[in-house]
């Protein structure tokens, strides 16, 4: 099984490219960064946000796809492979099995309401309402447990028919179809934002920074996202990288993965504030912005609805892509370390991070109530817990190990195992020694209300 030559591994660069891009654009990108971006003020936080892309994420993402391709197994097995039988590191390994399967089950909740809403949109379910119309039918379906729980499974089975068919068969050939997909997709919308009446506003948003909206919160959920959106501290881009051959350039393929993450948020930033300043909406609605304001927008538009449903479509493939990568972790750990076949393995734990995802999704409607722990609801305790502690606790262990720790493993030489540029080594190192660990501990200091 750990046999280099008997393992599978991606056809080539493209195909590693797209389905690593596509683990990392999800609901994230388009879903969370514009709302995240209108609560934060815009220009400011934008530019924080990208210097935590570039000094913390990007280095992270190398040390993570280095972890899994010198290992060539798991995001567990290749801790153990590199460091030995009952090393501690492989805790951090652990910790991503854990966080991308508790992501996962709800993840698949959220990622359900795109389904509904593109069957609203198909069926003309949206057109010709009023704005507290299209509000309320928000309300309703989150209202709905039924619904929301048939349409998380659909996406769980979805996902795990996808993984079902493999490294090659099913993920890179599926991410082959879906990225480009997406950015023709949005390439249509940030067209139509622009040539939107609100386009100049937009771009001041999202581009003019205003420093005075810079406060602390804001800096704890630029970097906090800059973990979410690159799948960082979730042992996913680890297994993926043990997909890589031994020779790929880790620098150039992390570059190439980050700026088209980055695009993608950016252009779905442009595509939808130019719409929503054009229509005299708030940009700080909050996490609503996509399912609420999207098709309130674009009701008043010419073929409003099609535009809706091509939105809808889009978070949709952006989602499914980023839940193969989630349900690979589990499923490489079973087939690498207990020898599962690959269908029993997805079956399992796509089964368990539905049953998993059920209190989450009633968090909306029947246990809305239910607080289990800090006044928050499952749903958003299991948020909470991943996207706050777990991934970004797993990136700054990543960047400690790869930082303080790596040897080199096989590899004679550190850099060159790195990139055939030997003057991003000492960089890249640096920015894991240092920069990364203390970002990470700003923030959780910050969360815990240390020097609040
Ligand atoms: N990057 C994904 C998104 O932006 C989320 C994700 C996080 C996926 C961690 C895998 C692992 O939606």
């Amino acid at each position: 099984m750990n046999d280099r030559s008997e393992r599978a591994h991606w056809t080539g660069r493209l195909g590693f490219v797209l389905a690593a891009a596509g683990s990392a654009i999800g609901l994230g990108n388009i879903w969370k960064f514009p709302y995240i971006t209108g609560k934060n003020g815009g220009g400011a936080f934008v530019l924080v946000y990208l210097a935590c892309i570039t000094l913390v994420g990007l280095p992270i993402m190398m040390a993570e796809f280095l972890i899994g391709r010198q290992g060539q197994r798991d995001a567990v097995g290749s801790f153990e492979a590199l460091e030995g039988k009952g090393s501690l590191w492989l805790l951090v390994g652990w910790g991503g099995v854990a966080a991308s399967f508790v992501l996962l089950s709800f993840y698949a909740v959220v990622a359900g309401w795109s389904f509904d809403y593109i069957l609203k949109s198909a069926t003309g379910g949206l057109s010709g309402k009023t704005a507290e119309e299209i509000n309320a039918l928000f309300g309703e379906l989150v209202a709905a447990p039924g619904r929301i729980v048939f349409w998380q499974f659909l996406f769980l089975a979805a996902t795990a028919g996808i993984v079902i068919g493999g490294i090659r068969g099913g993920i890179e050939r599926w991410s082959k179809i879906l990225m480009p997909a997406l950015f023709l997709l949005l390439i249509l919308l940030f067209v139509g934002g622009m040539l939107s009446p609100g386009a100049r506003a937009g771009l001041e948003f999202m581009f003019r920074p205003d420093f005075s909206r810079l406060t602390p919160p804001a800096l704890l959920d630029a970097l906090g996202h800059a973990f979410f959106t690159l799948s960082l501290g979730a042992g996913t881009m680890i297994t993926y990288g043990s997909y890589l051959e031994p020779d790929s350039d880790l620098l150039a393929l992390s570059v190439r993965i980050t700026l088209l993450d980055t695009l993608v948020a950016l252009l779905a930033g442009l595509a939808i504030f130019p719409v929503v300043f054009a229509a005299g909406l708030e940009p700080g609605s909050g996490p609503g912005l996509v399912f609420q304001t999207i098709p309130i927008v674009f009701a008043g538009l010419p073929f409003g609805s099609f535009l809706a449903l091509i939105v809808f479509i889009l978070l949709a493939f952006a989602a499914l892509s980023s839940s193969i990568s989630m349900l690979e972790v589990s499923v490489a750990y079973l087939i690498d370390e207990k020898g599962w076949r690959r269908s029993r393995a997805t079956v399992l734990i796509g089964s368990l991070a539905f049953a998993l995802g059920i209190p989450s999704a009633l968090s909306f409607n029947r246990w809305s109530e239910l607080k289990p722990l800090f006044g928050r609801t499952f749903f958003d305790l299991f948020d909470l817990l991943v996207s706050s502690y777990m991934l970004p606790l797993g990136g700054m262990f990543v960047a400690i190990y790869a930082g303080w720790f790596w040897k080199g493993g096989e590899a004679k030489n550190e850099a060159a195992a790195l990139s055939p540029r030997p003057w991003i080594f000492p960089v890249w190192r640096f920015l894991l020694r240092f920069i990364a660990p203390a970002a990470v501990l700003f923030i959780l200091l910050n969360q815990a209300g240390v020097w609040r």
